[in-house]
């Protein structure tokens, strides 16, 4: 076992850390409030390599590690958790799928676009009926000739109303179950296809979430990802690496909140002296520390599965339950380390508590997680 992270790990952190200091930090409150997707930011986020972290240099990606991506995803995150999101989603939900199985078209095509950050994905397996219930999927793919129709209506599609590529699982046989689900690209302009409503938010509001519908949208038999009756599984292999992002945003959110309380408990005086001399405040400190400590080893014991070929689901789904739960208590002890302070937009620490909520809906809820970690655990 060995905890030394490597020259191009190290580099990546610092470079990520610096672009998120530099570009995000400034504005990301603002951004939040005025619910404003960060463009600029996710241009330049293609430009460093960060929307295709793990796509070879061959499809336009950066070639590197989950390991370097779970670091990119934490710096990122930390300062911005909606621009951690939009990444997250690029890299590991849309990248991925189409490089474990897309075609050699496909991948010309798609991939070596949006791995460059040229174009931006959207995941869309949610509906209003299918959130944990996945395989209930209402949106149907009916074959016709060389095309396939889709018609039905996903919900909280993460980069939605601004993604140019869609990767959408659909029915293509109502009778089979999750065996009858396929995985289409659908490209924005493709007739029948339209953005619906935009979501609004409780945290991450600088990330788009809308609703998608299709009507009569036919999209080409080529674009089918895989063999037909691979959807659902296309879904769930896709959805255990992006657990390992959303556990690295989780990540990301947790050390913004102890690094705010540490800051804000060195400089804010009661009782004659700064709060940081009080043992309330250092254990809660302590605590926070220790806690996104192991978080962040299971999220690093994940990637490095993920990294060498081993079955790392299991693992990635501990990560994800355990860092999303770590960020929601560290943003709350956060805000209680500031008192009224943590309360208002003065601070950041009320935004962490927002955006550190949703890592424990999104890409499987906390509870999807745990029937993943018993299931595992009960088996024969
Ligand atoms: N890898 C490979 N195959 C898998 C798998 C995995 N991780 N998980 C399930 N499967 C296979 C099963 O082996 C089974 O295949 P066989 O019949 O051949 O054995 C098939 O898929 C059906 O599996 P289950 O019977 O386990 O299916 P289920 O209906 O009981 O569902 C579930 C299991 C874990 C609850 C699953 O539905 C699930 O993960 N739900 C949550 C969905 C989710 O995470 N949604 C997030 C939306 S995307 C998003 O949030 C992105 C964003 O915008 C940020």
């Amino acid at each position: 076992m060995n905890f030394d992270y490597t020259e191009t790990q190290l580099m990546i952190k610092e470079t990520a850390r610096k672009f998120a200091e530099d570009e995000l930090a400034p504005s990301a409150a603002e951004r939040d409030e005025k619910e404003e997707f960060p463009f600029e930011a996710v241009k330049i986020l293609g430009e460093l390599g960060f929307m295709g972290m793990m796509v070879p240099e061959t499809y336009g990606g950066a070639g590197l590690d989950t390991i370097s991506y779970v670091l990119a995803m934490e710096e990122i995150s930390r300062v911005d958790a909606s621009c951690g999101v939009i990444m997250s989603v690029n890299n590991s939900l849309v990248c991925y799928g189409i490089n474990e199985w897309g075609t050699e078209e496909q991948k010309q095509k798609y991939l070596t676009q949006l791995a460059a950050g040229k174009l931006l994905g959207a995941f869309a397996l949610s509906e209003p009926e299918a959130g944990s219930d996945a395989s209930n999927q209402k949106t149907t793919a009916d074959k016709s000739g060389n095309e396939y129709v889709l018609n039905g209506t996903k919900n909280f599609i993460t980069n939605g109303a601004n993604a140019d590529i869609i990767l959408v699982m659909a029915a293509t046989d109502k009778t089979k179950g999750p065996h009858g689900i396929s995985t289409f690209i659908v490209e924005k302009n493709t007739p029948g296809f339209s953005i619906a409503k935009k979501e609004k938010k409780l945290g991450i509001r600088s990330s788009d979430t809308v609703s998608l519908a299709f009507q009569d949208c036919r999209v080409p038999a080529s674009n089918r990802i895989g063999d037909e009756g691979f959807g659902f599984k296309f879904a769930m292999r896709t959805l255990d690496g992006g657990r390992i992002g959303i556990a690295a945003q989780a990540l990301g959110i947790a050390q913004a909140s102890l690094d705010a309380s540490i800051q804000y408990s060195k400089q804010r005086k009661a009782f004659g002296k700064n709060i940081a001399e009080f043992q309330a405040i250092q254990f809660k400190i302590a605590d926070m520390a220790t806690k996104i400590e192991a978080a962040r080893l299971i999220t690093l014991k994940s990637a490095a599965l993920k990294d060498t070929n081993k079955p790392f689901g299991f693992t990635s789904a501990m990560a994800k339950l355990y860092a999303s739960k770590v960020a929601v208590d560290a943003a709350l002890e956060a805000i209680q380390i500031h008192g009224g302070y943590g309360y208002v937009k003065e601070y950041n620490v009320e935004r962490y508590l927002r955006d550190a909520k949703i890592t424990e809906i999104y890409e499987g809820t906390s509870e999807v997680q745990r029937i993943v970690i018993s299931r595992g655990l009960l088996k024969d």
